[in-house]
């Protein structure tokens, strides 16, 4: 299975699908990948998130599609049988590190404390998500912590946005940032999918 990192080759952002339809959600992805992103993650926060997935993957099969806020086993089972490519979770536990070490599709486990990151290595993941950032102590927080958990690297999520991105990305130990700011409530409603384009664009360069 490739590593996280690899799997999103070069692209240093990560951006959130947040959809209330499945067609909705196909138009931000879709805007996404105008912005030649070629990996998404659809939150399991509406009602229609599976489906959402599933309709991403089949109308643009070259994307690939995570899926993000997995909690449990059974989100887990879930998000496979819709299509997901990838897993994200927010937070960890052992249960959850051991389902997610078990499953087919690679993941990234949520982490928020140096503590966290010891239980999520003890079960072999080296690539985690850190959140919330900003409010778990931003960048600083990730620089005092490498030197202590060489090997391990972070993608933030959380509070992040256009203006403190670089803070994140300029750290050795951060492969990429995530978060919702590529895809503005506002513009998803308006139909402003150009918009989203753009600052993906912005975003990853
Ligand atoms: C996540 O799930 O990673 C967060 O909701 C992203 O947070 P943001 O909305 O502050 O970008």
């Amino acid at each position: 299975m490739p590593t996280f990192s690899s799997m999103m080759g070069n692209q240093t952002i990560l951006p959130i699908v947040q959809a209330n339809t499945p067609q909705e959600g196909v138009e931000i992805a879709r805007a996404m990948q105008a912005a030649n992103l070629t990996a998404v993650e659809v939150v399991l926060r509406t009602e229609q998130a599976l489906a959402t997935i599933t309709a991403i993957k089949q109308q643009l099969p070259d994307l690939k599609v995570g899926a993000g806020t997995v909690l449990d086993q059974s989100m887990i089972d879930a998000v496979i049988k819709a299509g997901a490519d990838f897993i994200v979770t927010p937070a960890s536990t052992p249960a959850l590190l051991k389902a997610l070490s078990d499953c087919s599709i690679p993941a990234l486990p949520g982490v928020a404390s140096a503590s966290e990151v010891l239980m999520a290595r003890e079960f072999g993941f080296k690539e985690l998500k850190f959140f919330p950032a900003e409010q778990k102590g931003g960048a600083p927080f990730i620089k005092s912590i490498s030197s202590v958990f060489a090997g391990t690297k972070f993608c933030p999520t959380g509070g992040i946005h256009a203006g403190n991105k670089a803070d994140y990305l300029n750290l050795p130990n951060v492969f990429a940032v995530g978060g919702t700011w590529m895809a503005n409530a506002e513009w998803i409603k308006a139909g402003e999918w150009q918009k989203i384009t753009d600052a993906c664009i912005e975003a990853n360069g």
